[in-house]
């Protein structure tokens, strides 16, 4: 598993332009947005199942707000996710999560 994450992210950093633009635009919300706290992006996706990001980002990514809204350790991220920001761009991030979830099978090529 571990040279699987390994060979996501070289591959990735060579093929970040052959992305479809909804998982790019999903992909810079999570590195402006959840990064400093989740750290790589494809890392956080593969730790759930397609299905599990569907229903967090359901709603304009109601639940995964909720997560934040109700942990303290999340209170610097509050102020964003009661942001209009949030929810404006919570389509593509769902996107980019579902793209890269455990099983999408998704390793991305060059091609
Ligand atoms: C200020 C730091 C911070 C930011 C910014 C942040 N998170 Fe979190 N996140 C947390 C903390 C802390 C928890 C744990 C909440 C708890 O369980 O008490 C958490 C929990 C989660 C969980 C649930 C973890 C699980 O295993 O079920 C997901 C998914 C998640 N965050 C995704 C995101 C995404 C996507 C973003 C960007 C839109 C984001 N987070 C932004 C701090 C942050």
């Amino acid at each position: 598993m571990r040279t699987f994450y390994a060979t996501v992210a070289i591959t990735l950093l060579a093929g970040s332009t052959l992305l479809n633009a909804a998982t790019y635009k999903g992909q810079k919300i999570y590195i402006d947005s959840c990064k400093e706290c989740h750290g790589g992006g494809q890392q956080l996706a593969g730790s759930k199942k397609q299905r599990v990001w569907e229903k967090l980002m359901d709603n304009k990514g109601e639940k995964l707000a909720d997560i934040h809204l109700n942990s303290k350790k999340a209170q610097p991220s509050w102020d964003y996710f009661k942001d209009r920001s949030f929810t404006k761009g919570a389509k593509h991030l769902e996107d980019f999560l579902v793209e890269y979830a455990s099983d999408s099978g998704n390793v991305p090529a060059c091609n």
